[in-house]
This record gives C-alpha cells, sequence and structure tokens, in this order.
C-alpha cells in the first residue's frame, strides 16, 4: 500500500512540472495556485487562487508496463469518479480518455506522465485539477461545472484529497477496474456526434481497446479506432 507524503505549497507554476523536479518516492504536491497550469496537450489549465484542488502523485507502479500504462489512466479516471460520487449526487461519468465529467460539463481533468525506461515506467506524474469552490470561470474552458456549483456549498479540500487517496489505492487493486471504466464512460449509449480532422459525423462507442483507442461505430456500422486526439466529442453547451 502507498504511503504518500503529502507537500502543501502555495504557488508554483505547475505541480506536474515541480514533481518531476523534486519529486522522490511516493508523494503528492498540492498547490493553492499555478501560475503556469499545463492541460492536455497546448492547452493551459486555469484555476482561481485557493478554490480548486491542484495537485500530482508520483507513484511508482512495478506491475505496469509502457504497454498497459493505459490502466493508470483506467483506476484514476475510475477513482476520481467514485471520490466525487461521495461529495455530489449526480451521477459522474469519464469522457474518453480522461476528463471527469457531470452531465456534459468538465469537472476534472487529469495530466498523466510518464517517465519511461526501456518498457517500464520509472516514475509516474498523475497531475489533476479538480474544480472544487469556484463559481465563475473567465478561461475559455467551453463547458466548466464545480462541486459548488452542482451543491450550493463549498467543499473542504483537504477531505477531498483524502478521500480521493483512499479511492485511489483502491483502484490499483480493483479486479473490474476495466470493466467499471467501460460502465462509467460518458456518451456509452446511443448516437453522438463526434468530429475527425474536419468530418462531422454520428456514431456509438463500442469500446475503449486495452492501448486506449477509442472505438465508434458509424452509421453504415463501420467500427473505426481512435488515437487520442484523432477524434473529438461534439458537446452541445446551449
Ligand atoms: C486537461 O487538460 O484536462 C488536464 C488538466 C490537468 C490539470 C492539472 S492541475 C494539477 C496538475 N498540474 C498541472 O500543471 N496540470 C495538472
Amino acid at each position: 500500500m502507498m504511503n504518500f507524503k503529502i507537500v502543501h505549497i502555495e504557488e508554483t507554476d505547475s505541480t506536474n512540472r515541480w514533481m518531476k523536479e523534486h519529486g522522490e518516492g511516493e508523494m503528492v504536491v498540492v498547490a493553492d495556485f499555478q501560475t503556469a497550469g499545463k492541460g492536455c496537450g497546448q492547452n493551459s489549465w486555469e484555476s482561481e487562487r485557493g478554490q480548486n484542488l491542484l495537485f500530482s502523485v508520483l507513484i511508482h507502479p512495478t506491475n505496469v508496463s509502457a504497454r498497459t500504462q493505459f490502466i493508470i489512466t483506467q483506476v484514476v479516471s475510475v477513482a476520481l469518479c467514485n471520490t466525487l460520487e461521495k461529495f455530489i449526487i449526480q451521477p459522474v461519468e469519464i469522457k474518453w480518455p480522461n476528463d471527469i465529467y457531470v452531465g456534459d460539463k468538465k469537472i476534472c481533468g487529469v495530466l498523466i506522465e510518464n517517465k519511461l525506461e526501456g518498457q517500464r515506467i520509472k516514475d509516474c506524474v498523475i497531475g489533476i485539477g479538480l474544480d472544487v469552490n469556484q463559481t465563475v470561470f473567465k478561461s475559455d474552458a467551453p463547458n466548466p461545472v464545480s462541486i459548488k456549483l452542482l451543491t450550493g456549498h463549498d467543499t473542504d479540500r483537504e477531505q477531498l484529497l483524502n478521500t480521493f487517496l483512499t479511492e485511489l489505492q483502491q483502484a490499483f487493486v480493483n479486479k473490474t477496474i476495466q470493466r467499471d471504466y467501460h460502465n462509467r464512460l460518458y456518451r456509452r449509449q446511443g448516437r453522438h456526434p463526434y468530429m475527425a480532422g474536419d468530418k462531422r459525423f454520428e456514431a456509438s462507442i463500442v469500446g475503449v481497446n486495452d492501448d486506449g483507442r477509442l472505438m465508434l461505430e458509424n452509421e453504415q456500422g463501420i467500427a473505426h479506432l481512435f488515437a487520442f486526439k484523432e477524434v473529438s466529442f461534439i458537446i452541445d453547451n446551449g
């Protein structure tokens, strides 16, 4: 079992970057504010000072290889859903590969950065940005929501973090993680609009491969596999 040392800092550029520079053993770093929070790809991650949960967890999984690293995404996503469902009543889902959604809105983003040594994962930095008590979002993020917007009250960020760390440890030994991940998928039922390149199409989710690719079946009944960034969900935020 992991016994995390937790370091709190007031401000840093990015907790993921901080962890890559200062992390040792298995630990957690939490910041009240990031001056250069990183989102997926080129995106940034904005968060009002002191309102949300911005943290990174450093682990060294011994039974996960480069080839099976998508397991970590599944474990983290399922642990986040299980955590959030203890604080809000609405169902929590995973928008492939690892955005955490409530309805059509994003409540949490995950940025996992693995340092490989051959086939082995030497260091795994799990960065999480969870919207907790912020109620006004100024950034260009299209569809944000927070726990406070859903419940109407403030949530203790430390309690939330501790709950997540417990759920994370449980998810790592969960024998049905793949099934849990699949059952949690946003839009796992029905046909919905997607975009690949400049093509818009309607499709239904067949599943997610072990390597993390999303399988969509189009209106002609033909299935296609998409790697991350090869397809985007069209979400009506009306
Ligand atoms: C996404 O784009 O959805 C991923 C966002 C991940 C943001 C978190 S906040 C804590 C950690 N440090 C970072 O710089 N990014 C992650």
